[in-house]
């Protein structure tokens, strides 16, 4: 079986991060974005991965290499020469994606998490005898998603309506397709959107099938989102009583700690951080909310809170790091600083506090 993962698109909303490296590389919960996606495919017996992309591809596929002969999996790339929205690079993979199986393929957007139920979605798929299967989940705040009106005991959707400004329903596009090949004969290769162009004309002619995901879904795409998904996360591996989370005196709630990182005395870690291989974190820190990307210091009795610290950055001792601050890489903040939502760009030095939500430059 095959998969495509849409990866394009430079991933503004998470800079700085992805100044160093593009999206579906930047961290989350200790290893990229896309790995979560790759393993779980693997997990089902996709064996062929195709990265719809369109700038650095070689920078993906250097980084893919290690994992291609681990997980034992193809992994390509597709490259456009122009953006070609989320249905272009359907059409432009085409020949990867088919073969003589006639199978049906996965395509994932790839700034999605979940616990990827890709099992249960060939199951459903194979019941309803549509064309396409979609995975939708429930959100509070669905304008900022495609939103689907199906019916409840069929999955038939009936209406596929993207970014809809008045309120339609609270079920969302989750970004985790299964496409019958003949879908691709519906796509030309132009830059074409699959929620607004494709889908909507495969619901009106009823072949397309929504199921509802079980377990936690987030689209990790935007700062907050991510904090928030890191909480889902964890709080989805305590479920699986997952060996994975830390323990001890100073660990409070759900927390990741690599097995390469070392942690000081009378720190108090948690709720809800992911701490990344080589991390020094000294005596007395205090974490919550948070992500320590690989390589980080955080210095004695520096306190982190509801932030992302980028790769290789440092925090000087007595620091108070809150509020959405995002380091970018190797940025490096000093000893009694105060930062409040700063946005800093990589290999910068802060040597003033930042006392409002701003970006450092
Ligand atoms: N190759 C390629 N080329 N990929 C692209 C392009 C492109 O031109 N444009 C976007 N993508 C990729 C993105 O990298 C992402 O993985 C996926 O397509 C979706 O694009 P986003 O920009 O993240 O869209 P969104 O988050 O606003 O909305 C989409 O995701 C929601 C769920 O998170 C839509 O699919 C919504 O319907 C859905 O609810
Ligand atoms: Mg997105």
């Amino acid at each position: 079986m095959k998969a495509l993962i849409l990866v394009g698109g430079f991933g503004t909303r998470l800079r700085p991060l992805t100044l160093s490296v593009p999206k579906p590389l930047v961290d989350f919960a200790n290893k990229p974005m896309i790995l979560h996606q790759i393993e779980a495919l693997k997990a089902i017996g996709v064996t062929e991965v195709v990265l719809a992309i369109n700038y650095q591809p070689e920078v993906m596929l250097n980084f893919l290499k290690d994992f291609e002969a681990k997980l034992e999996i193809k992994i390509t790339c597709s490259q456009e020469t122009e953006p070609l929205g989320t249905a272009g690079p359907l059409a432009l993979a085409r020949d990867k994606l088919i073969d003589d199986s006639g199978e049906p393929f996965f395509v994932l957007n790839s700034d999605v998490i979940s616990e990827y139920p890709l099992k249960e979605m060939i199951e459903f798929h194979k019941s309803h005898g549509g064309e396409a299967s979609i995975m939708v989940t429930k959100v509070d705040e669905p304008s900022k998603y495609g939103v689907v009106v199906m019916e409840e005991s069929t999955g038939e959707v009936e209406r596929f309506v993207e970014k809809p400004k008045l309120f339609v329903g609270n079920k969302i596009n989750a970004g985790i397709y299964l496409l019958n090949p003949s879908v691709l004969d519906r796509i030309q290769l132009r830059p074409t959107s699959i929620e607004k162009e494709i889908f909507p004309k495969i619901a009106a002619e009823k072949k397309l099938y929504a199921m509802v995901l079980p377990g936690f879904w987030m689209d990790i795409g935007q700062p907050r989102d991510y904090i928030t998904g890191l909480r889902l996360y964890l709080d989805s591996l305590r479920k699986k009583s997952s060996p994975k989370l830390a323990s001890g005196a100073q660990i409070i709630g759900n927390v990741l700690v690599d097995e390469s990182a070392k942690i000081g005395e009378g720190c108090m870690i948690g709720p809800d951080v992911a701490i990344g291989p080589g991390c020094i974190v000294e005596s007395g820190v205090r974490l919550s909310r948070c992500t320590v990307m690989r390589g980080v210091r955080i210095k004695k009795h520096a306190c982190v809170s509801s932030s992302i610290i980028g790769w290789h950055s440092t925090v000087g001792q007595w620091a108070r790091v809150e509020n959405m601050t995002i380091l970018g890489e190797d940025v490096h903040v000093g000893d009694e600083i105060y930062s409040n939502g700063g946005v800093v760009l990589p290999h910068k030095e802060i040597k003033s506090s930042i006392l409002k939500p701003e970006i450092v430059m």
